[in-house]
């Protein structure tokens, strides 16, 4: 280990860990980086052959109608096949794919084939309600098993599943089944989060109240030992227990073609409506077993543990697909991490003997608020390697996590990706990059970067650009391919992908990943367009206008402050705050509340009337403001800033 400045430490990876990873020296990743460049379509070709094809492709990459690129084309496969039959095919059948832990402390253990059962049987009762190819399935779910399975059996018949993280409201249901023309959705009585029920069959019934698209409700029964209150209504809404118990575990799986719609999986842009980002089949299937593999080093011996929810991309991508298609075991827990105290994930990682954990900034930084006390006694040492996803890791954040958990002996692989891309972008090679705190260090095989000014120039620090296209990248926006080429391939003539990044690459050309530069704010690794709480906030009879940013947060990473301006003579107070912060709630979820709404009569603006974000940043971040020379009216920014300072005291 050498040790240059704090800011620039520099961790090579332990020759115990490199002697056995697959990727095991910085030349071999920099071998095959360079051919994976020089020949994306002969590097995907062959990690494919390692998964199974009812049908080979005709061509790797085509790029005749970019950016609607077209992978492994005229391939046939399925991806529930690959993460399932495939092993139990080879023998592997009996190996554990899922040590369940509940909140409560209940728990379950589901070998790959019993899991393929559950899935056929699952998949044969959504065939018998008449669910066909493309059907779009809504999978509203706490983190329990049959989340899983209804994931697979979806890709099993070739149904698009489109999960809606468990946390979103009614309303934010409403807006993505609509959207997407959902004709089913699986969901629970409830699930367990910090000792306490949530009754998520009843935010379905009101999220899809008036959605005539919706024939059919399944509902998992997850207060099986205490019953949950959970109305059901005739004819629409069965039992999922009643429905797998009838049927055959028997289920072929669907050829799929390459570009066949996987999956749909909402995500916050600039605009106030979520974009329903598309994933396919082939493609996707090749990047996330890949990624999987190497960023992960997965062996057949491992342990793996992430603690995402399957909600988001993370837990689609490695919870299941990548996870899965390499035969990997892993936990998977429904609750909380501080419940019943602090010290659940190191109580589950000493009881499961886990060896990788894939986790959150914003999850270490809490873990280091509630204090190393938590730890003590804790046996980690099964541990071997660590991941973060999310956003930036704070170097202090990387450098506790690196002691503190990894006992100075696991390689910690900062992965820098985002729903769009479908699996990691930037990332160390475990056994082989020198990693630095706070770096997401170097991109994976095939991934092409550039940082550019807005211009296209090639320069240090910048925008981040991806040249080329890649297995695992999104193929649209559903039902709007005009802002799939605007959000994402637009900016630079069309030329390259736009993720929304800034970067900056350092002297040893690494890439440093400075944050968005839109107007989306990331959350606790939640990612929140400001558009849309604006949005919300304006629906209300009193507010004429409002402007959300997002400011540092020493444990979100970001939170959002909203400014709210009120309809003149109207007043404004706590109670007024209450129900915009109830709109929230409501119209997205609690997740998305702001930390702070200030009120005001009017908004810093330009002569132009454009409002002046920078300048509700820096008054949100207490700072010293920079130029105010362009305002219309500089006399509303000291109001707003003397009642910021009055509500900080
Ligand atoms: C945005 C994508 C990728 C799954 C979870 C979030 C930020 C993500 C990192 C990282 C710095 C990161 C980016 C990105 N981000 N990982 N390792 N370092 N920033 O997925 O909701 O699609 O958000 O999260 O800003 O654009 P997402």
């Amino acid at each position: 280990m050498e040790s240059i400045t704090h800011e620039n430490r520099k961790f090579a990876p332990l020759a115990a860990f490199s002697e056995n990873a697959h990727i095991n020296s910085m030349e071999s990743y920099t071998t095959l980086y360079q051919k994976s460049i020089d020949d994306p379509e002969a590097f995907w070709a062959e990690a494919a052959t390692d998964l199974h094809w009812f049908k080979k492709w005709d061509t790797v990459l085509d790029a005749s109608e970019a950016p609607f690129y077209k992978w492994f084309d005229g391939s046939r496969t399925n991806l529930s096949y690959n993460c399932l039959d495939r092993h139990i095919n080879e023998g592997r059948g009996e190996k554990i794919a899922i040590h369940w832990e509940g909140e409560p402390g209940d728990v379950r253990t589901i070998s790959y084939a019993e899991l393929h059962e559950e899935v056929c049987r699952l998949a044969n009762a959504m065939k018998s309600k008449g669910v066909q190819k493309g059907d779009r399935i809504g999978i509203y779910l706490p983190m329990i098993p049959e989340l899983a399975v209804s994931v697979l059996a979806c890709a099993r018949i070739g149904a698009v599943h489109s999960v809606i993280f468990a946390g979103f409201s009614a309303d934010a249901i409403r807006d993505r089944v609509l959207d997407s023309e959902t004709r089913m959705v699986i969901t629970a009585d409830g699930g367990y989060r910090r000792g306490k029920i949530l009754e998520l069959k009843k935010i379905v019934d009101e999220g899809i109240e008036d959605c005539p698209c919706i024939k059919d409700v399944i509902v998992v029964q997850r207060g099986d030992a205490h019953p949950i209150d959970c109305p059901m209504k005739d004819e629409r809404d069965c039992w999922y227990h009643e429905e797998v118990a009838a049927m055959s575990e028997v289920c072929p799986a669907e050829e799929m073609e390459a570009e066949d719609l996987l999956f749909l999986l909402y995500t916050s842009g600039t605009t106030g409506k979520p974009k329903g980002v598309m994933h396919t089949t082939a493609g996707y299937q090749v990047f996330s077993y890949l990624t999987s593999k190497y960023v992960f080093d997965l062996k057949p011996d491992d342990v793996y543990w992430c603690t995402a929810d399957v909600g988001w991309i993370t837990g689609h991508t490695y919870i299941i697909y990548g996870i899965m298609q390499n035969c990997a075991t892993q936990v998977m827990y429904e609750g909380a991490p501080n419940h019943p105290d602090e010290g659940r994930f190191w109580e589950i990682i000493e009881k499961y003997k886990v060896s990788i954990f894939y986790t959150a900034p914003t999850a270490i930084r809490a873990f280091m608020k509630w204090g190393d006390k938590w730890l003590v006694d804790r046996d980690l040492s099964s541990l071997r390697l660590l991941g973060t996803v999310g956003e930036p890791i704070n170097p202090e954040a990387w450098i506790w996590y690196h002691k503190m958990i990894g006992g100075e002996r696991c390689p910690i692989v900062d992965t820098w990706w985002q729903t769009e891309t479908g699996g990691h972008m930037l990332t160390p090679m475990p056994g082989a990059t020198p990693t630095k705190p706070g770096c997401a260090t170097l991109p994976f095989f095939g991934i092409d970067t550039a940082i550019l000014t807005d211009d296209g120039e090639e320069v240090d620090v910048g925008i981040l650009a991806i040249k080329q296209p890649w297995p695992g990248m999104l193929r649209g926006i559903y039902g709007d391919p005009q802002r799939f080429k605007e959000a994402y391939w637009c900016k630079w003539g069309g030329q390259y992908y736009f993720p929304g990044d800034g970067a900056r690459r350092d002297e040893d050309g690494y890439i440093w990943i400075t944050g968005r530069v839109d107007d989306v704010v990331n959350v606790s690794g939640h990612r929140i367009g400001t558009a849309e709480l604006e949005s919300v906030f304006v629906e209300h009879p009193d507010v004429a206008e409002s402007a959300v940013v997002g400011v540092p947060h020493e444990i979100k990473g970001q939170g959002l402050i909203a400014f709210v301006t009120v309809i003149d003579g109207r007043d404004y107070d706590d109670h007024l705050r209450k129900e915009l912060v109830t709109m929230i709630d409501k119209s997205i979820g609690k997740f998305a509340r702001p930390e702070r709404i200030l009120f005001s009569s009017d908004l810093p603006k330009t002569r132009s009337g454009k409002i002046m974000r920078r300048i509700l940043r820096d008054i949100a971040e207490g700072k010293e403001l920079g130029n105010t020379t362009t305002l219309a009216d500089p006399s509303v920014v000291e109001a707003l800033q003397a009642q910021y300072i009055a509500m900080s005291q």
